[in-house]
């Protein structure tokens, strides 16, 4: 059994004209349906205003679809009794773009980081410091940074601080909503080789979503393209992408191969001239 399974999900954010959300134009997101299987990462790349974002908090249980079902582990979240969509929302957890946004700024470092294990474990204060500790640790900062608040931490500082709060469960899928897009270039990398880390450690699957295929290439194990609310294609591999012929991944492709012209070394674009 799939960990995720997504299946011809439809979704229209209501408008408040009536009967509006009928007109299928007006579709967010379109028969989508995937799967991603445990210990992998699934990476989903499509232009700003695609439906990526909707499509994680479809998944995350925010934004419950018109149709479709999201069964994660074989139970649909939208259709599941209390108890197992609490172990859900233990199991899933999101890490978005915006670090600073996404904490308590009157909070430490520490307070954010045990939120989590106050709610779903009962640990004894000194079990909770170690394990703070811990993942901190982990996640490449110290003990000297528990006291800290959010406005003391750089970009990355803080982006580690929220991978360690979604990691302090040991959940087994994390969507990445754009989570090293705003990052310089030398610190989406080392976030990025963090995450691909406790990937292996913690057998973690990952929805990365992102705009950045470069980024994408770097941490997915299959790659999908969302483009205007649909799945136009998925690839296993860099070689596979770039011999694509779909209409919307030729553009894609001549964006990055403009940005990345070290791309341009890759086999299939000379023999596609
Ligand atoms: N809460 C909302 N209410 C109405 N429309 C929304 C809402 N959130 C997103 N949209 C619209 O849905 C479309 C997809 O948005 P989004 O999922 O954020 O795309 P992406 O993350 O790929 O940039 C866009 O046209 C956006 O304007
Ligand atoms: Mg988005």
């Amino acid at each position: 059994m799939s960990l995720l399974q997504v299946k011809q999900v439809n979704h229209t954010y209501h408008s408040k004209k009536l009967f509006k959300w009928k007109d299928q134009s007006n579709m967010v997101l379109h028969d989508i349906s995937f799967a991603i299987e445990e210990g992998t990462c699934l990476g989903l790349i499509g232009t700003s205003g695609a439906g990526k974002s909707t499509l994680g908090k479809v998944i995350l249980g925010i934004e419950r679809p018109q149709q479709g079902q999201v069964l994660f582990q074989g139970n649909d979240i939208y259709h599941t009794d209390k108890a197992t969509q609490r172990k859900i929302r233990r199991d899933l957890q999101v890490v978005f773009q915006d670090s600073y946004s996404a904490v308590n700024p009157r909070m430490t470092a520490e307070r954010i980081i045990s939120e989590p294990l106050e709610n779903y474990e009962k640990l004894t204060i000194a079990e909770q410091k170690r394990k703070v500790s811990y993942l901190l640790e982990r996640v490449g900062l110290s003990d000297k940074d528990l006291k800290k608040y959010p406005h003391q931490f750089s970009g990355g500082q803080l982006q580690r601080i929220n991978i360690a709060r979604a990691i302090a469960l040991k959940p087994k899928l994390i969507v990445l909503d754009e989570s090293v897009s705003s990052l310089d270039m030398v610190t989406q990398s080392l976030i990025l080789d963090l995450l691909r880390e406790l990937k292996e450690d913690f057998g973690l699957s990952y929805l990365f979503i992102t705009h950045d295929i470069k980024a994408a290439f770097t941490l997915s194990d299959t790659l999908g393209v969302l483009e205007k609310g649909e799945l136009i294609e998925f690839y296993d591999s860099k070689d596979q992408f770039f011999s694509s012929r779909h209409p919307v991944v030729l553009q894609m492709r001549e964006s990055i191969l403009a940005e990345h012209p070290r791309f341009r070394s890759v086999p299939t674009r000379v023999k596609m001239g």
